[in-house]
C-alpha cells in the first residue's frame, strides 16, 4: 500500500471521503438551529477552517450565501472549485481563524467537528472568538462543537473508527488519542485512513494536535466574550428537540452561541 505524505487536510479528496459522506444529520440539526434560535432571518452563512466545505456547498445549493476560510490553500482550492463546479462564487480564502475580517457580517456561522480545538493558545481562542463576534451580526449565530475533556465519569472514550464510501471509493479511518496532557492542554491523536480505489490503495498517517478544554474552561472563556451568550447547548446526537446541560462529564458539545449587542474592541 503506498502511503502518502503530509497531513489528511493536505489530500481533500481524501478528506472529502473521509468526512464528506456524514453530513445530512449535522446539516438538518444547523439549519433546525438556525430558525430556532437567530433573531431575524439567516440567509447569510460563513464557516471558519470549512476544510473543504462539504457543509457549505450543500448550504449554498440550499440557497445560502456562504463564505469560509481555512489554512490549508489544499482544502480552500478544492472547496472554491467545487463551488464553482455547481455555479457558486469561489468565496472562500486562505485565513487564520484566530483572526481575521469579513467585509460584511452574516447572519450565522458554524464550526462543527473539533476544528476550534486546533488553535493552541488562550489568545488564538480569545483572538477567534473576537473575529467571529465582528464576522456575525447582532442576533445571529454561532454554532460551535467540540469535544470536551470530562473531569468525572469513567465512561471516557479516546478511539474510534469507521468507515466510508463514496462511489467506488471506499476508506477505513482510526482515530486514537495517544497523548493528553491536561497541565499543557494538549491532546496528541493518531489517525490512520486506509483509501481503496479500484486502481489502488493508500495509507494516510496524521498525527493531530489539539487543545483541551473542560466543560469549566470553556464556560470560563466564553464568559469572558461580551459578544456571545449561550443560547443552547446540545450534544454530536444533533437533535434541536434535546438540548443537553454541560457538566463535568459531558464529552462532546455544541454550543449555540448569540451574538449580543456589545461591540467588538480590536486587541
Ligand atoms: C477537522 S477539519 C474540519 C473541516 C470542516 N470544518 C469540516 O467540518 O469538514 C479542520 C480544519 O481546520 C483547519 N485549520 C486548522 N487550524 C486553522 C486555523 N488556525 N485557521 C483556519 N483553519 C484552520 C484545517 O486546515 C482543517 O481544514
Amino acid at each position: 500500500m503506498e502511503q502518502l505524505s503530509g497531513t489528511l487536510y493536505d489530500h481533500p479528496v481524501w478528506y472529502d471521503l473521509v468526512f464528506g459522506s456524514d453530513w445530512k444529520a449535522e446539516f438538518d440539526f444547523l439549519s433546525a438551529c438556525f430558525r430556532e434560535f437567530a433573531r431575524g432571518k439567516v440567509k447569510s452563512l460563513f464557516e471558519p477552517a470549512c476544510g473543504t466545505g462539504r457543509l457549505l456547498y450543500r448550504f449554498a445549493k440550499a440557497g445560502y450565501k456562504v463564505a469560509g476560510l481555512d489554512l490549508n490553500p489544499f482544502a480552500v482550492d478544492f472547496c472554491n472549485h467545487r463551488l464553482q463546479k455547481h455555479q457558486f462564487p469561489e468565496t472562500v480564502f486562505v485565513g487564520d481563524m484566530a483572526n481575521f475580517t469579513l467585509s460584511k457580517p452574516v447572519d450565522a456561522a458554524f464550526n462543527t467537528i473539533n476544528s476550534f480545538r486546533h488553535l493552541q493558545t488562550e489568545r488564538q481562542a480569545r483572538g477567534h472568538l473576537r473575529s467571529m463576534a465582528a464576522a456575525v451580526r447582532p442576533g445571529g449565530l454561532y454554532l460551535l462543537g467540540l469535544h470536551l475533556t470530562p473531569t468525572e465519569g469513567d465512561d471516557i472514550c479516546d478511539e474510534e473508527s469507521w468507515s466510508s464510501r463514496r462511489g467506488n471509493l471506499a476508506a477505513t479511518s482510526h482515530l486514537k488519542t495517544f497523548g493528553l496532557d491536561l497541565d499543557d492542554r494538549i491532546e496528541r491523536c493518531r489517525m490512520e485512513v486506509n483509501v481503496y480505489t479500484p486502481t489502488k490503495s493508500v495509507r494516510i498517517i496524521d498525527e493531530l494536535v489539539f487543545r483541551t478544554y473542560t466543560a469549566d474552561q470553556m464556560r470560563l472563556l466564553l464568559k469572558s466574550q461580551k459578544q456571545w451568550e449561550v443560547a443552547a447547548t446540545f450534544d454530536f446526537s444533533y437533535n434541536v428537540r434535546l438540548p443537553v446541560e454541560v457538566d463535568a462529564e459531558t464529552q462532546d458539545v455544541v454550543y449555540v452561541l448569540r451574538r449580543t449587542a456589545e461591540p467588538v474592541k480590536r486587541a
